[in-house]
């Protein structure tokens, strides 16, 4: 009922649009008629009906899934993208034969995996790392996580990717759940904008450049793509080949470690960490719109000097891939509004325990207390651990990209505002 409500207002704002663009439609006839129709009027006439197009569209896909639940896609294509083989991109079509619904650019796709010897799916979020307009195949692109430098042998690779990598090929089947993610790019504002990608982080801000492409937008965009080497640098071919194309479309990449055989001004413009000191150099101003998407030491550092240059916090867009990416990130707004030393009762588990702000989200407590709670992404993205608040209320570390149903919280992404009973 919300969500039709939403569509209706999404779509009234649109009829508006239309019959405003109608009007002026009639009305420019006439003077088409008249002879009288200069080019400045007709350009206002296409850019109402584009803006009226674009609004019904993005309220529609804003306003939720695109299918409900799980559906099956078959792996049609898996295709290692770079030298060193750690990153993959996987091409999926639906199994059931039926449309591919579009999505935003910068959205994900949540996967449910049924990883042996694990008690239950494990469930991740990867990317949409293509064009939102290609709507015959969906693309992720994975890196495969080894375990962290230094860890105790015993200590495994990431579960999903190395299943990803490993285990999946093509003409299997997966479980997915439909695109969702608010970290999409505005596609009704005109400001110039920056696209940041870091390592595998690149994917959302690649869609991002594509859907600009697609759309034949004159923005300005500057995208800045860094990674280590070229070894490990990833889908460069496409945006070069979109900047070689488009004048508005401004590339540079950066090695933070070049190898012996990565060639300045032909693989790479600059050698070094990207910082806003770099984007300085580049940029005539501070006055873009700026989507950053990368490892979590770059999400720190630039996110809090595009704060100090100026930048207003909502020109600052930016997609954390897991828990540590979030903490890092988000460090001084996990207390704002948590109240220390409150009371937790997980009223099922039967357990009332002591919050402090050392011990992290409500997923952290459970988990450090026993009390099972199903999780997915960490992140507040994929909604698995959506737990009934029986009383009290929370604060949020970052803003969850899908609101969890009234009464309920995310876990992983919630710290108590004061004492909570949660259903768990
Ligand atoms: C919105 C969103 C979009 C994303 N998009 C992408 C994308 O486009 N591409 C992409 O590659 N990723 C993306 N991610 C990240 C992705 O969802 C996964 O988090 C990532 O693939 C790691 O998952 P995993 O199951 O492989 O690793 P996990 O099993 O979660 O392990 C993570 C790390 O912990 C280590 N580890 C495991 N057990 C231990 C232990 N006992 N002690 C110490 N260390 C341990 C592992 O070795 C690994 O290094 C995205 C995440 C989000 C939230
Ligand atoms: S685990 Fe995905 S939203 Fe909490």
């Amino acid at each position: 009922m919300i969500q039709a409500l939403q569509i209706g207002g999404g779509l009234i704002v649109a009829m508006a649009l239309l019959q405003l663009v109608l009007g002026v439609g009639a009305k420019t006839s006439a003077l088409f008629r008249e002879r009288r129709l200069d080019a400045r009027r007709l350009q206002r006439f296409n850019d109402l009906a584009d803006l009226a197009l674009r609004t019904a569209e993005t309220d529609r896909l804003k306003s939720g899934s695109t299918w409900a639940g799980k559906r099956k896609f078959r792996i049609v294509e898996k295709r290692v993208e770079n030298k060193c083989s750690d990153i993959c991109s996987f091409y999926l079509q639906p199994h059931d034969g039926g449309e591919l619904p579009p999505f935003l650019p910068g959205q994900f796709l949540t996967f449910e995996l049924p990883i042996a010897d694990q008690p239950t799916p494990v469930i991740r979020c990867y990317s949409l790392s293509d064009s939102p307009g290609r709507l015959n195949r969906y693309r992720v692109t994975i890196k495969r996580l080894p375990p962290p430098p230094g860890a105790d042998a015993k200590v495994p690779g990431g579960l999903s990717s190395t299943y990803f990598h490993s285990s999946l090929k093509e003409g299997d089947v997966v479980d997915v759940l439909a695109p969702r993610g608010g970290f999409v790019l505005d596609l009704q504002s005109d400001r110039p904008v920056v696209l940041i990608g870091g390592g595998v982080g690149l994917t959302p801000v690649l869609s991002m450049l594509k859907a600009l492409d697609d759309s034949g937008s004159p923005r300005e965009v500057r995208f800045f793509h860094a990674a280590r080497s070229s070894d490990d640098i990833v889908l460069v071919d496409e945006i070069r080949e979109i900047a070689s194309r488009k004048s508005n479309v401004h590339y540079k990449v950066l090695f933070s470690a070049p190898t012996g055989h990565c060639v300045e001004g032909r693989d790479y413009d600059l050698s070094g960490f990207l910082t806003v000191d770099v984007l300085k150099e580049y940029l005539p101003s501070s006055n873009y719109e700026f989507y950053v998407c990368g490892p979590p030491p770059m999400m720190a550092s630039l996110t809090e000097q595009l704060r100090d240059w100026g930048v207003p916090e909502s020109d600052i867009h930016f997609e954390a891939f897991g828990p540590a990416s979030v903490r890092t990130v988000q460090k001084p707004r996990v207390s704002e509004g948590a109240a220390a030393g409150v009371e937790v009762e997980f009223a099922r588990s039967g357990k009332r325990l002591h919050w402090e702000e050392e011990d992290g989200t409500l997923l952290d407590l459970a988990e450090k207390h026993g009390v099972r709670i199903a999780s997915g992404c960490r992140a507040g993205n994929c909604g698995t651990c959506a737990t009934a608040l029986r009383d009290g209320d929370v604060t949020y570390v970052t803003r969850p990209a899908s609101s969890p149903a009234h009464g309920s919280v995310l876990m992983c992404v919630a710290c108590p505002r004061g004492n909570v009973i949660l259903d768990a």
